[in-house]
């Protein structure tokens, strides 16, 4: 059975399309794949300026949204990256493997340095410590949004190279698992919706808060009176529909949309309902959590004491495969 792990960064709300690209599929896969690994990875989110307050309380409430998301702890491992050591170990190792033009090239690093005067390092070796997270628990599987393709495309070329020098088949080459939504369009319906892009929508918003991001969305352009017909295919509050709604819904969203039966007002309001419905639950949750923050402190102490056995062992064979294991007298 495949190992499943990924990550996210606790770089703001967990928001709905992490939920929909990645950590909706996290709940389904834990029931499938036994101990999956689930990881809040924090050194990922230090590679700008950043208020070491505001990353302390941001890891507590990323780690207490995946619980109120489904992760199930005694399913699942949820742990803090930093709480183990072995990720920058083998990512400094990675980084021996690598070549600086594999990286320069990746999307998220030009888009990210074109913002900055000066480019952190850390910037540039954000994919490497990426594959370290991924093969340091030999995962073959990892649950990702679309963004995370070409990340992953360098973890696979690490793990051969890896392999190549120092063990064959050691590390299995990590495929990315797609959801149907692997991408949801921040409400302009233009970009991405980003924690970085302040586009987003809190799993764990009121109502109104939804609502008022929701009112304004974009929709078709094209319609600019209620009785224009509309192009749910080209409509983001239908892309939306599409990932919150049933089938039944849906088909009536472009039935009403075409025949100008609807306005976009009135299809936001059907929206509104169905995520409401679907997020009600998580809020709850996330509640019951915030009244016990010692089973969110339990959990990843466990989550973390898992991951470090594995990691550990990694370690253990990779240091000796590559002759940095234990020092002795050279033999006669
Ligand atoms: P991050 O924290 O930006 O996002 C977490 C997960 O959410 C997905 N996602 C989306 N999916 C669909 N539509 C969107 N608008 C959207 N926005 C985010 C992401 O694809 C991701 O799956 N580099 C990673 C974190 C990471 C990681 C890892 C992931 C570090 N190490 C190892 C997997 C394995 C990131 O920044 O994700």
């Amino acid at each position: 059975m495949s190992r499943i792990f990924s990550g996210i960064q606790p770089s703001g709300e967990l928001h709905i399309g992490n939920y929909l690209g990645a950590v909706k599929n996290w709940v389904q896969l834990q029931h499938t794949h036994d101990g999956a690994l689930f990881c809040v990875v924090d050194y990922h989110a230090i590679t700008g300026n950043y208020d070491p307050a505001v990353l302390r309380a941001r890891r507590w409430e990323m780690a207490k949204s995946l619980f109120a998301a489904g992760i199930d702890p005694t399913r699942a491992h949820v742990f803090l990256q930093s709480d183990v050591p072995e990720h920058t170990e083998l990512s400094w190792i990675f980084t021996t493997l690598t070549p600086l033009g594999d990286l320069e090239r990746q999307t998220q690093f030009k888009d990210k340095s074109s913002k900055v005067e000066s480019i952190p390092a850390g910037l540039l070796m954000y994919p490497v410590l990426q594959s370290a997270d991924i093969l340091l628990y030999r995962a073959d599987a990892v649950p990702v949004g679309e963004d995370q393709i070409q990340h992953l495309e360098l973890a696979r070329d690490t793990a051969r190279k890896w392999n190549a020098r120092f063990g064959e088949g050691y590390f299995p080459e990590p495929k990315p698992l797609l959801t149907p939504t692997r991408r949801i369009l921040g409400l302009d319906g233009q970009s991405k919706m980003s924690k970085s892009l302040g586009n987003t929508v809190g799993l764990l918003e009121t109502d109104d808060e939804i609502w008022a991001k929701l009112r304004p969305a974009v929709t078709d352009p094209q319609r600019v009176r209620k009785t224009d017909a509309g192009r749910p295919d080209v409509c983001n509050v239908y892309q939306l529909h599409k990932a919150f709604s049933d089938t039944e819904t849906q088909a009536n969203v472009v039935q009403q949309c075409t025949t100008a039966g609807w306005g976009c007002m009135d299809c936001k309001k059907v929206l509104l309902g169905n995520i409401v419905e679907e997020l009600t639950p998580i809020r709850h949750r996330a509640a019951m959590l915030d009244a016990e923050p010692a089973r969110i402190l339990d959990a990843l102490a466990d989550g973390g004491r898992a991951a470090r056995a594995i990691a550990q062992e990694t370690m253990r064979e990779v240091r000796e495969r590559m002759g940095l294991d234990a020092v002795h007298p050279p033999r006669a």
